[in-house]
Parts: structure tokens; sequence; C-alpha cells
């Protein structure tokens, strides 16, 4: 007998059916993948599995016991836990607290007794073997900690059944190790875990058994030996087109943006380097390298303590991001959430955003149906899986937000554009589309700098990857000779 069985749930949204007459059996002790393509109903699930939501039909078994899951405390007292796709912890309290939330330890007269927690908090934190101190205010961590103070927290609350939604979208290599390590004692404690990622390798590393939606219907449940390819096919029902390397001869093209001797503090060292028009420039590196940081820099996000940057043989000061836009240099930031979208706007807005300022100066109804139309245009070829432009962002489901972050700046025509983990949480599908839009917009003449963690991707896409550690660059790799290992050894290079 199953610990989970769902049979035939239906949910719809307005002007979406999210999910129609989905199955889903998760056993005790088993690792099961959740797959399928942005807004394939992944997250709406798990989030009826949660309390969070309400199914409209069918019906879900705990233990063989059918069950109306009412409200989050309810998934919870029939031990059901959840660590969100998006992130939705408090900054201001400390780690302690955030994992404490709710279930504190009173003393006398009600006051919240500090001792007991951060003392708990340690105790568990060494049982994870997680370094992280329990006094540290939350948003004064990386995402990627926060992340790890949420599986702590989901840990400390010891459920029978475990649902990750996209747990290590910003986990770097060593604490995406901690998280399988932790999901290996729950497995032997008997726990089933529902794991959703879009990354195939680690599903293949970590999952027992794989269950694909697409379209918000059930597919089929397959063993974890299925080749990939059939698995891939099973989620997008459709070949996809595979990105060949293609590296166009830029060394007689202008040079776009020079970048001359930039530092700041520890995270970025005297970084110099030319970009093309015409260049897809990678860079490669470890998390916390300084990738973001120099990227940051360049669209004046953050202060430089030294250094210039050219545009076409130019000399450039800029000391904010409207600067940045104005000198033609767009950022797609790697933080959607945080940088990237007012998730409370609708898609359109969101999409036309970074147009406002210059619509205001015109006439205003004019421009105003250009833009519904590009932005139209726009959801279209990005595949943004929305009922309508007025939909409100925060409805979308993650892959699909990401997408709109993108379209937002691929309408503003800059000629420099920056792309920090441009397929973060993107489908396989979607995935392909970005990379022949990128290829695109090279052809287009525009200069691209692409930051991924992605070995793999940054290898397909980069006509010349630099890599850095520590701030530094520690070399550059041609795109047609590179390969992992050369880029890991630059990437580890210290010194
Ligand atoms: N609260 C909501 N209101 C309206 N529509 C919603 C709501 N939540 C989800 N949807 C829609 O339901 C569909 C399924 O979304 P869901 O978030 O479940 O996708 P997903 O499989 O998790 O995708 P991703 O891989 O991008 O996270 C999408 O079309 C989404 O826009
Ligand atoms: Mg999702």
């Amino acid at each position: 007998m199953g610990l989970l069985t769902v049979q035939k749930v239906s949910k719809s949204f307005p002007g979406v059916r999210a999910l129609q007459e989905v199955d889903f059996e998760l056993k005790a002790g088993e690792v099961h993948a959740l797959l399928g393509e942005n807004g394939a109903g992944k997250s709406t699930l798990m989030k009826i599995l949660a309390g969070i939501y309400q199914k409209d039909q069918g019906r879900i078994l705990v233990d063989g016991q059918e069950v109306e899951i009412s409200s989050p405390s309810h998934a919870k007292s029939l031990s059901i836990g959840i660590i969100h796709q998006e992130l939705c912890l408090l900054p201001h309290l400390t780690v302690a607290q955030n994992i404490f939330l709710g279930r504190e330890p009173r003393k006398w007269k009600g006051l919240l007794d500090e001792k007991a927690i951060n003392d708990a908090t340690h105790v568990l934190l060494a049982y994870l073997k997680l370094n992280l101190d329990p006094k540290k205010k939350l948003g004064s961590l990386t995402i990627a900690k926060q992340q790890l103070v949420e599986i702590a927290k989901v840990f400390s609350n010891v459920s029978k059944i475990l649902i990750m939604d996209e747990p290590t979208a910003t986990l770097n290599h060593t604490e995406v190790q901690d998280l399988f390590r932790i999901i290996q004692q729950l497995k032997s404690q008997g726990v089933g875990i529902i794991y959703i990622s879009h990354k195939m390798d680690e599903i293949q590393q970590i999952a027992d058994r794989i269950t694909v939606l697409r379209d918000g219907r059930y597919i089929d449940t397959v063993p974890i030996d299925t080749p990939i390819n059939r698995v891939i096919a099973l989620m997008v029902g459709r070949d996809i087109e595979t990105k060949t390397k293609t590296i166009p001869d830029t060394s007689h093209s202008p040079i776009k943006l020079k970048v001359e001797n930039v530092s700041r503090g520890d995270w970025v060292k005297n970084v110099s380097f030319n970009l093309r028009k015409g260049e897809i420039l990678g860079f490669a590196g470890l998390m916390g390298a300084g990738r973001t940081e120099l990227a940051r820099l360049v669209f004046g996000a953050d202060k430089m303590d030294c250094g210039k940057i050219y545009i076409d043989d130019q000399v450039c000061t800029i000391s904010s991001p409207v600067d940045a836009v104005k000198a033609g240099i767009a950022y797609l930031s790697e933080d959607r959430k945080r940088y990237g979208l007012a998730t409370d706007l609708t898609v359109e807005t969101n999409i036309t955003l970074v147009h406002l300022a210059k619509w205001l100066r015109f006439k205003f109804w004019l421009l105003k149906t250009q833009l519904v139309e590009q932005s139209a245009k726009m959801v279209e070829k990005l595949g943004i899986k929305t009922p309508n432009l007025e939909q409100k962002v925060r409805f979308l489901s993650g892959g699909n937000q990401q997408k709109i972050v993108i379209a937002k700046w691929l309408l503003r025509d800059s000629d420099i554009l920056i792309f920090d983990e441009p397929t973060r949480g993107i489908d396989v599908g979607a995935k392909a589309e970005i990379y022949q839009m990128l290829d695109m917009l090279a052809q287009m003449g525009k200069a691209i700098i692409v930051i991924s963690s992605e070995l793999p991707e940054v290898m397909l896409l980069s006509h010349r990857i630099l890599v850095m550690c520590e701030g530094k660059i520690t070399g550059e790799v041609p795109g047609e000779k590179a390969t992992q290992e050369w880029i890991m050894s630059l990437a580890t290079q210290r010194g």
C-alpha cells in the first residue's frame, strides 16, 4: 500500500485548467521525482497536498485513508511537509527564530526563550552537518543558505511525506550534496519524498521513480533507469531541437564593451576584458567566484572601488542602473524575485516596465497599443504560459516568471546584454528556445555576456569563456576547445 495516493485530482484557476484527473502514488522510503515543463501543474499539485489550494475533484489517500486537506496546518497534522519553490522565510528574524516560528518555547509571561531555540537550532544544524550560525539574521545570508535553513526547518518538523519543489535552484555543488545527504537520512527513516527539479542529472542521482505531467495531465510513471531521451519526450511530447554549436569569427568586430582594471573589495579584483559586437562571452566559475558581483559593477548596481568602463571606445561613467540602461546595458538578474519582477503587477506591465519612462514622454495611447502588441509577441515567442496579458505575474509558474524577466529585457533593445543564470528553473524545451534566441541576438550584432553555473550550458553557448576564481579572472578558454576539465582547473586555481 502506498503512503500517499492521488486519484483523478483536478484543479482550475480562472482561465486555466491546471490539473486534469491526475494520478500519483508515493511509497514510504522512496524519492519520487515529479517532472514536467514550466506550467505543467507540478507546484499546483504539491500545493494541494500541502493544503494551500483545495482540489476541485478527485481523491487523496494518506495511509489508505481518504483525506480532505483543508489547510496548511491540516497538512502538517497529516505529517505532510513542503519546501517551496519560492522562499517564504522571514528575513528580519534569525536563523533559529525562523526554524522555530510558530512553535517557540515560551518563558514566564510569554517571553520568547531565545537561549532554548538557539541551543536547539545549534543541535539540529550540527546533526544535519550544516555550517550555519543560529543567531544570524536570515536576511544577511545568501539565498542558498536561506534555502538550507528552510530545509532544516522542515526536517525539524519530522514528517512522513516531504515535498521539495526545486530545492536546489539556488544551491551550489557542496550545498546540493548537503541536501542529498539529508534526503538519504530521511529516506532511511521511511519518509516518502516528492522531488521536483528541472535538472536531469540530479534526478538520476537521487530519485527512485519518475512521474511525468504534461499540460496538467498525468502522462506516465517510469523507473529511474529509463533513458533520459525517453523521459524528455514524455515531458514535452515532441522532439527538442538540440542546438548545434556554431562559433562565428568576431575577432574583427568592433569592441563594444571594454572593462579595465575593475575592483570591488574582496569580490572583484582587477578584472579586465573586452566584449565585441556579435560575441557571446561566457563567464564560468564556482558559486561565489565573483561573476555576479562583476556584472553588478558593470550595471552600476554596486559601486566599484576603481577601474574604468568604455562603451564604443568612450569612457562611460556608470554610477547606477539607470545610467547603465541609458548606456544600452541590460542585466537579467539571477534573483528574479528580488530584482527582476513586480509580481503583483500584470504580465504586460512587467514586460513593458522598463519602457515606462520612455512612453510617458510620448503620446501615451499610441505607444500603449504598440507595447501591448509587443508584449503579446514576446509572450508567444517565448511560449509564456498565461491565460492573458492581464494576469498577475505571481500567479504564473516559476519558470514562466523567469521567461517574463527575459522578455522584458529583450524588448528594451539594449546593445549589451548580461544574462545571469538565464535558464535557472526553466524546463528543457524552453531552455532550447532561449539558446536559439541568444544565438539570434548575437547574429543581430548584440554583445552578450552569459553567466552560468551549468558548465554544459556555458560551453554550448559561448564563443569564448572567461573563468573566474576568488574575484580574479584565472584564464580564457576558446569556445571551440572548451572542456569541463579545462574550465574546472581554472575555476579552482587559487592564489
Ligand atoms: N493561483 C493561481 N492563479 C491562477 N493561475 C495559477 C495559479 N497557480 C498556478 N496557476 C497556473 O496553473 C498552471 C500550472 O502552474 P504550476 O505552478 O503548477 O506549474 P509548474 O509545473 O510548477 O511549473 P514550473 O516548472 O514553471 O514551476 C500554470 O498555467 C499557472 O499559470
Ligand atoms: Mg513550479
